[in-house]
């Protein structure tokens, strides 16, 4: 026998090794924490971006992003908080369920209204406005909701009269590719465009059917082709536009913007 082959040697060598492998793990972890954290804001403005019909190759992200403003928006109120800078605005310790229970920063949601299994809502979000010689050309409203495996993050984003979509863009989400992670297909995507959300009385009616949208169908304009394969998923997105475009989501901040640009226009005639 080798006299190195001894079960003290062997357990020294195993574990020394497994130390060095963990420094070495731990190390790039915190060390590419911040390039993480980097790559991810790109990431959101990307889609904040993309959602509104404004990524292009011409300008860098953060050159375009430059161009959108951010306010934070009380849905209690429907109006601007001032108080909370947008900049360092963390709209996720809003949003985590083990946050405090406190109900100045988020309600707890009753089951027959949460139809997005949100279990809390945050009083507080951030939104972002891009405008074009002062004048309000989209809004993009962050939106959550679950789907078949875990919960869907994105974006929407819509024109001026706060009735008619430009896009919708996911970020975040578990969804099966193939499945349910055809939300990112570009041709599913596509389909958002110019969809209205309200009927001329005011009821939410966007919605993903199930199956495909007939063309000659007087209700094809509040209406995206499901997901083959997925209708959890599906059903998921349409639930979390109608909560996030409801009395509880940002219907009390849209219908306050709505009176601001009328106003704004009644002025300018
Ligand atoms: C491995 C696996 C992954 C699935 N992933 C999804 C998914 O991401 N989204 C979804 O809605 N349904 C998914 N389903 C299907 C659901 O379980 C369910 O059958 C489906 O939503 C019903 O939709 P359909 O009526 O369009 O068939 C998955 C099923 C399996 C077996």
């Amino acid at each position: 026998m080798n006299k190195n082959d001894t079960l003290v040697k062997t357990l020294f060598v195993g574990i020394s090794l497994c130390l060095v492998c963990s420094v070495i793990i731990s190390s790039a972890a915190v060390g590419l924490r911040d390039q993480q954290k980097y790559l991810k804001q790109k990431d959101q403005q990307s889609k904040i971006l993309s959602s509104a019909g404004l990524l292009t190759n011409q300008k860098s992200i953060e050159e375009l992003f430059s161009a959108i403003e951010e306010r934070v928006v009380n849905l209690d109120t429907g109006e601007y908080e001032d108080s909370l800078d947008p900049k360092s605005f963390d709209g996720k310790k809003f949003e985590a369920e083990d946050y405090s229970r406190d109900p100045l920063t988020s309600i707890k949601l009753t089951t027959d209204v949460d139809i997005s299994s949100l279990k809390r809502r945050e009083n507080f979000k951030k939104i972002y406005i891009y405008k074009e010689e002062n004048e309000i050309k989209a809004i993009i409203l962050p939106v959550r909701g679950l789907g078949l495996w875990g919960t869907l993050y994105g974006y929407l984003a819509i024109e001026s009269d706060l009735n008619t979509i430009i896009g919708l863009e996911y970020f975040s989400h578990k969804e099966t590719p193939g499945l349910g992670a055809e939300v990112d297909n570009p041709r599913w995507k596509s389909q958002w465009k110019g969809k209205n959300i309200y009927s001329s009385t005011g009821e939410i009616k966007i919605e993903v059917i199930k199956g495909l949208v007939d063309p000659e169908s007087p209700e094809k304009k509040y209406q995206v082709d499901g997901l083959s394969g997925a209708t959890i998923t599906s059903r998921g997105v349409s639930n979390m536009l109608s909560f996030w475009l409801g009395e509880l989501g940002y219907a009390k901040f849209l219908n306050r913007l709505k009176e601001e640009i009328e106003r704004k226009e009644s002025l300018n005639v």
